[in-house]
């Protein structure tokens, strides 16, 4: 078996411009960094900033944000590198295929599906909690049994069926709803921060790192423990500098999405330029909304006292301010819609370049002649994450998203020095510094976070994994277009 073959840079290029394959190349700059905004904000600064400060690190949560944003940096780096020299859908997938091989490749755009396709998911179930939410605040009662408490999610189910019809209809008008909802989005962050300092006590940052707490007794063993804290036998503690670490694990969710700007490089105008801008700028303002957004939150409430659901709109009402928090949940309502639209997007990308590869059933990857997306991937990816957002419990699956991104992302960082050595001479729009130190800090900085998610976590992934293997072992490595000797012509890269 040769499951180490690669595609040439020049095989993946060339496949974007067969005719039945051809994306509109429609977005700018300008574009790319909104769609990462917009995919990046979300749940993360929503929901679980409120948990984790209260569960984990207590004002400390900003250090976890920090921790989290150089993971997300260094691997940013990386990503931009790829996508300014491979432009092509699919993302990490697309760039391990051309230098790790092809088992690589399948690994980490199976990876890069359950981040989009969970994340989808889970996104859409904290937009049906705001949602839910924001009706009770404005006097409208939404069935119990059809909500986000009940056996079936019928607000979160259709949320997502609207999106996926959106994302079916094409992607320049998805864009254009992104921009409006992105606007609200940053609208109501900037306005928590504004609003939020007027009503800081300083006196809630005392201490702004709680002393480390066991957590002894708590149900569910090593299952519910750090890996790394149950395979160095260190006692399960939460707060405190491990609790902190803990948390950057956590809140990574939160960054989650700036690599899927990299699935859309197909799209792009000028790839070269305007994805490393698109990636990296979206992180960069992220970074700086996210910190101001924890302080804020922390500085409003104890962190002991913070509301563990609804954190931000929890904490203006504690401050006598409802009017406030229903703006903020009508703003986390438009906001997340956004998120879950591009997860999904991401979720259609890596499927299609998997499909058109022979890796999935190259059907698949057939582009609408009527609306320019690939349609049946699109119906499918929405089916799924309708039915997982409606029918899963919430607040179990976050961290799959987690595990599944940082495997992506180390994989990845490894793979800038690969190539540098076996192609370089491709045109490179952007260079990691210091390479290869900077891309293996990378790796090791995505597995140390990695190992501080749950016992459970990695079990899950494992037979994510597992089922992954069963597929391509089964289909892909024997349908593989590359295997099959059925390369597209190959055409000059430089551009
Ligand atoms: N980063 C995205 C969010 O916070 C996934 O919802």
């Amino acid at each position: 078996m040769n499951v180490l073959r690669t595609k040439s840079v020049e095989a993946s290029i060339a496949e974007t411009v067969e005719p039945e394959h051809q994306l509109k190349r429609t977005l700018t700059a300008l574009d790319l960094t909104v769609f990462g905004v917009g995919v990046v904000i979300g749940a993360g600064i929503f929901t679980l900033t409120g948990r984790v400060a209260a569960d984990y690190a207590g004002p400390a949560v900003v250090f976890s944000f920090l921790i989290a944003a150089f993971c997300c940096a260094l691997a940013a780096l990386c990503y931009a590198e790829f996508a300014s020299t491979v432009p092509v859908a699919g993302s990490a997938y697309t760039f391990s295929y051309a230098t790790l091989g092809e088992l690589v490749a399948w690994i980490i755009g199976w990876d890069l599906l359950l981040e989009c396709l969970l994340g989808a998911s889970v996104v859409a179930q904290g937009w049906s909690t705001y949602f839910v939410t924001f009706l009770g605040q404005v006097g409208v009662t939404w069935p119990a049994g059809l909500g986000p408490e009940g056996s079936f999610n019928l607000a979160a189910f259709l949320m997502v069926a609207a999106l996926g019809a959106l994302v079916c209809y094409g992607i320049k008008e998805s864009m254009r709803v992104n921009l409006v909802l992105v606007a609200v989005k940053l609208f109501i962050v900037l306005f928590i921060i504004v609003t939020g300092i007027s009503l800081i006590d300083p006196g809630n940052y005392a201490p702004f790192v709680p002393d480390a707490a066991g957590t002894a007794g708590a149900s569910g063993g090593w299952l519910h423990t750090p890996l790394v804290q149950s395979l160095f036998g260190i006692q399960p503690q939460v707060y405190g500098v491990l609790g902190i670490v803990s948390a950057a694990s956590v809140v990574f969710f939160a960054y989650i999405g700036f690599d899927v700007v990299a699935t859309t490089a197909e799209e792009a105008r000028r790839p070269q330029r305007d994805l490393p801008i698109g990636i990296l700028g979206s992180l960069a303002i992220c970074t700086v909304l996210y910190i101001a957004v924890a302080l804020v939150i922390t500085g409003m409430v104890r962190y002991d006292q913070i509301d563990r659901e609804a954190a931000l709109a929890r904490a203006f009402i504690a401050h006598g301010k409802d009017g406030y928090a229903t703006l903020i949940s009508a703003g986390a309502v438009a906001g997340l819609t956004t998120v879950v639209m591009t997860l999904m997007i991401g979720a259609v990308r890596v499927v299609f370049a998997m499909s058109r590869d022979g890796l999935m059933p190259e059907g698949l990857a057939r582009v609408s002649g009527r609306t320019g997306t690939p349609l049946r991937i699109s119906v499918g990816i929405a089916v799924i994450v309708a039915l997982v957002a409606s029918l899963t419990p919430i607040g179990k699956l976050e961290e799959m998203v987690n595990i599944g991104t940082l495997a992506a992302f180390s994989l990845v960082s490894l793979a800038v020095p690969v190539l540098r050595r076996t192609r370089p001479d491709l045109e490179r729009g952007f260079r990691v510094p210091l390479s290869p130190v900077l891309p293996v800090v990378a790796a090791l900085v995505c597995l140390y976070l990695m190992l501080n998610l749950s016992g459970e976590t990695w079990l899950r992934f494992g037979i994510w994994m597992v089922l992954g293997s069963a597929i391509y072992a089964a289909y892909g490595y024997r349908h593989s277009r590359v295997g099959l000797h059925d390369e597209p012509a190959v055409v000059d890269v430089a551009r």
